[in-house]
């Protein structure tokens, strides 16, 4: 089946927390947009409001104003073609890291034979096979985290939210995750929200990279990127430029709190 990743539309949106009648403001009118397909970076310091735009995406929470759209509509909790990789990874831990990888085509009651392809595939992508039979809390934090991001990428999403996806990473590790993903999202068939402290990640990966200042999180500065992701970009004086422009932005966005 051929689609083309999902469009995402965030228009003014603001959200607050009520917990025990105490209002707490995790982002302050936010827009930004992205077209269908490719690698697209939300950076921003700790608790500028990047998780919570995620689950506002995925549909786990409403705006409590403005608008958010994938593909025209407004995020549903069930969307089938939205996976969300959530910053604690979420694996079931009484799951074998194969049972963990075909859950979400299990839920979705499809053919044993289609599963357990679509599982091989993945996990072979992910470096994962030979770890299949062991538990989550069997794992490196690296290795669970790759179980998640094989999870997300089993059910063919249109759309795949990632909060942090390579933070247990080593860096060498990280950068060939990084190229994984570049090169599973190359065609256009799927669009990546990626949330990340990391400068240089959002900088190799981010086709438009959305600078958040701190708490309550606005969209300080968005960045144009279309040399990410290019073999070799992260070596070039353009990326250097870039990962400079975007500490100062992110310095600017701290100062004007
Ligand atoms: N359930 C909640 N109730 C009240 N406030 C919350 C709740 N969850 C998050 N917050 C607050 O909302 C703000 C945004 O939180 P969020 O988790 O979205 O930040 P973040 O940018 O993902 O941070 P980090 O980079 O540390 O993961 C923070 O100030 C946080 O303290
Ligand atoms: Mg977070």
């Amino acid at each position: 089946m051929s689609r083309s990743g999902a469009a995402v539309s965030v228009h003014r949106l603001s959200f607050f927390y009520t917990n025990n009648g105490r209002r707490v403001e995790a982002l302050r009118e936010v827009s930004f947009s992205v077209p269908g397909g490719g690698i697209y970076a939300v950076i921003g310091p700790s608790g500028c409001g990047k998780s919570t735009l995620l689950y506002i995406l995925a549909g786990l929470l409403a705006p409590s104003a403005g608008e958010v759209l994938v593909n025209g509509e407004p995020p549903l909790p069930g969307r089938r073609a939205t996976s969300l990789i959530l910053q604690d990874y979420g694996l079931l831990p009484w799951k074998t890291v194969w049972d963990n990888v075909v859950l979400g085509l299990a839920i979705r009651r499809l053919p044993a034979g289609e599963v357990r392809a679509a599982g091989e595939k993945v996990l072979k992508e992910m470096g994962l096979w030979e770890l299949r039979k062991r538990y989550p809390a069997e794992l490196s934090g690296g290795q669970r985290q790759r179980v998640a991001i094989a999870r997300a990428l089993a059910t063919e999403p249109d759309l795949l939210l990632m909060d942090e996806p390579f933070s247990s990473l080593d860096a060498l590790t990280r950068e060939a995750f990084q190229d994984i993903l570049r090169n599973i999202v190359q065609g256009g068939s799927l669009t990546v929200l990626l949330v990340t402290h990391n400068i240089e990640e959002a900088a190799y990966l981010g086709r438009r990279i959305i600078v958040f200042t701190p708490h309550p999180g606005c969209v300080y500065k968005i960045f144009e990127n279309p040399q990410a992701g290019l073999p070799g970009y992260r070596k070039t004086a353009g990326f250097f430029r870039l990962c400079t422009e975007l500490r100062g932005a992110l310095e600017h966005g701290r100062d004007q709190i």
